[in-house]
């Protein structure tokens, strides 16, 4: 796309093509080059556009810069996983702030608060997001809250957070915003866009898409914010390297399409789901019984491709597990093939029991990530480890 179009303008998947600076102002390649450099000639004493490495890549500052446009923020920052880029947000803050975190963050976040963190006395609380009053409760307590972390969809129960409204009760008590979109994508939410001061993004999901690389994204409103979090970034070094952050662009070239094909697919399996005897409970907020269902519409473009589900005790779980043929049983979410996990025992093993029952995450709960399969093999693939899996 030529330098002086108005980006401005464009719509959301054609910025995913477009957005930043998608293409290489030495050759006119079509997609930046991966500039695999640590270190740059600098023309003279103080004369330079790159310079090290750790400080700035040109592969990564357009992939920033792509990010920044992604959702309409003043900077983007890449990072060399979702969690280095929650841990350098994390250390604008000092000792004797306190963090309010939704009740079901990832249990990363969770236990960075609880067994890093916390070292340092940073300290954390944790708060149902959805119900705005138990929020604004604890605003009013407690001076030293400095900032909220949220997530909507929230992990693995799918509970819609009022971003906006949450956005704007930190606001009035001159506390931050921290939304991490990652199980939206910059193409289903703009969490800035409602108010928020930073999201976050395990790039390693919906954005790369593929599976196969681990990074991380921030994306600011406010310049204030995004000159501390490049001193941060450049001071701790946990930076994406040029080949990660060149797959990341190309992965996020195809978001818009993966994400459509993705939600379709959820939605069709949502729905199936629901109909079968051995299920107990479906948790998808594009489900109109869901609770979230309205407020999702209001402030996202989709509901995401996560779907989780209760199944009843008549199967035997592991053995579910091990007869999905197309579904892999994995970690991580937001690639193009599906994965289904056991979060009990796998994202949320970090949080403590007595939390995970507070909040519904029982040892019956299985959430699936939908690829971009065809869905009537993804549906033939759970009827089969289903029938295959009833406890004689
Ligand atoms: C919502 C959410 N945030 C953050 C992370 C951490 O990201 P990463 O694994 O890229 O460090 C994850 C990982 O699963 C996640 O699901």
């Amino acid at each position: 796309m030529r330098k002086d179009s108005k980006k401005d303008k464009l719509r959301a998947d054609t910025l995913c093509v477009h957005g930043g600076n998608s293409e290489d102002d030495v050759t006119g390649a079509v997609n930046i080059p991966i500039y695999q450099a640590a270190t740059f000639r600098q023309a003279e004493m103080g004369k330079f556009t790159f310079e090290y490495g750790r400080t700035g890549n040109p592969t990564r500052k357009a992939l920033e810069l792509l990010a920044a446009d992604l959702e309409n923020g003043v900077a983007g920052f890449a990072f060399s996983s979702g969690m280095s880029a929650i841990s350098t947000v994390l250390l604008m803050f000092k000792a004797g702030d306190k963090i309010l975190l939704s009740q079901d963050v990832y249990g990363g976040t969770f236990r960075i608060f609880d067994e890093i963190f916390s070292k340092f006395n940073l300290f954390y609380e944790i708060v149902d997001a959805c119900n705005l009053d138990e929020v604004e409760k604890k605003f009013l307590k407690d001076k030293n809250i400095k900032a909220i972390i949220v997530e909507s969809p929230a992990n693995p129960l799918l509970r819609i957070v009022d971003i906006a409204g949450v956005s704007k009760i930190a606001k009035k008590y001159g506390s931050l915003c921290i939304v991490d979109n990652t199980f939206m994508s910059p193409y289903l939410q703009k969490p800035l866009d409602l108010g928020a001061d930073i999201s976050i993004h395990s790039a390693t999901k919906y954005l790369g898409g593929h599976s196969d690389v681990l990074a991380g994204l921030v994306m600011v409103k406010d310049k204030s914010i995004a000159d501390k979090i490049l001193f941060l970034q450049n001071s701790i070094g946990a930076v994406l390297e040029p080949f990660d952050s060149w797959l990341l662009m190309r992965g996020i070239k195809t978001l818009a399409l993966r994400m459509d094909r993705q939600v379709a697919n959820t939605q069709y399996l949502a729905e199936f789901l629901r109909s079968l005897d051995s299920v107990e409970e479906v948790f998808y907020p594009g489900l109109k019984d869901n609770k979230g269902y309205e407020l999702n519409k209001r402030q996202a473009k989709g509901a995401g491709a996560v779907v989780s589900f209760k199944i009843s005790n008549r199967h035997n779980f592991n053995e579910f597990f091990k007869k999905l043929n197309i579904i892999a049983f994995a970690e991580s979410l937001g690639g193009v093939e599906s994965l289904i996990c056991h979060p009990s025992t796998m994202t949320h093993a970090s949080m403590p029991k007595a939390i995970r029952d507070l909040v519904g995450i029982t040892d019956n709960l299985i959430r699936l990530s939908v690829g971009i399969e065809n869905k009537e093999d993804l549906k033939d693939d759970i009827v089969q480890a289903l029938e295959a899996s009833v406890s004689k």
